[in-house]
């Protein structure tokens, strides 16, 4: 298993794991958007065969939100027989450290449903995110 920083020809391999893993779906022009403003922050996991088998795709907040420079993560899967191989881990780690060594982030936010379990743990337990806050529904 091999983690690189994504490409523009990853795009669809990543929108195609999103709608197998995630009810949460975007227009490839959002993917492009990614990659096109912010190259350094998105990642993938790929099998041998150059397989796309995990996504992070990340970006900066806009500038002008009267917070310190922060990242965003927008979206986070690993297909499902790749699970629990650290590959989810991984990733968000070479994004959070991308963040700062090319924007200077002072930290990382994100939204997560509160019933996805297996995400909750990741970022709570694993990588040691905060709850700021539960947004009704
Ligand atoms: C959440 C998700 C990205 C985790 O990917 P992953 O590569 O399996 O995660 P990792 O192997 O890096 O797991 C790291 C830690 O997260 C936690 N974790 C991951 N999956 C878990 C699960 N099913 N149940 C409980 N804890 C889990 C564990 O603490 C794990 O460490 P451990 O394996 O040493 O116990 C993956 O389950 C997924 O794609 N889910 C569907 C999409 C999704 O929910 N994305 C997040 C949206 S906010």
């Amino acid at each position: 298993m091999n983690i690189r920083c994504a490409r523009v020809d990853d795009l669809m391999s990543m929108q195609n794991a999103n709608l197998m893993c995630l009810p949460e779906n975007y227009q490839m022009k959002y993917y492009f958007y990614h990659a096109l403003s912010w190259p350094q922050l998105s990642y993938i996991a790929e099998d041998h065969k150059g397989n796309v088998v995990g996504y992070v795709l990340a970006k900066m907040e806009d500038e002008g939100s009267g917070d310190e420079p922060h990242g965003h993560i927008t979206s986070l899967a690993v297909k499902r027989s790749y699970r629990r191989l650290g590959l989810a881990n991984k990733m968000m780690d070479q994004t959070a450290r991308a963040m700062v060594e090319t924007y200077n982030a002072k930290f990382v936010s994100l939204h997560v449903r509160v019933s996805n379990r297996a995400a909750l743990n990741l970022y709570k337990n694993t990588l040691k995110f905060e709850i700021v806050d539960t947004e009704p529904k």
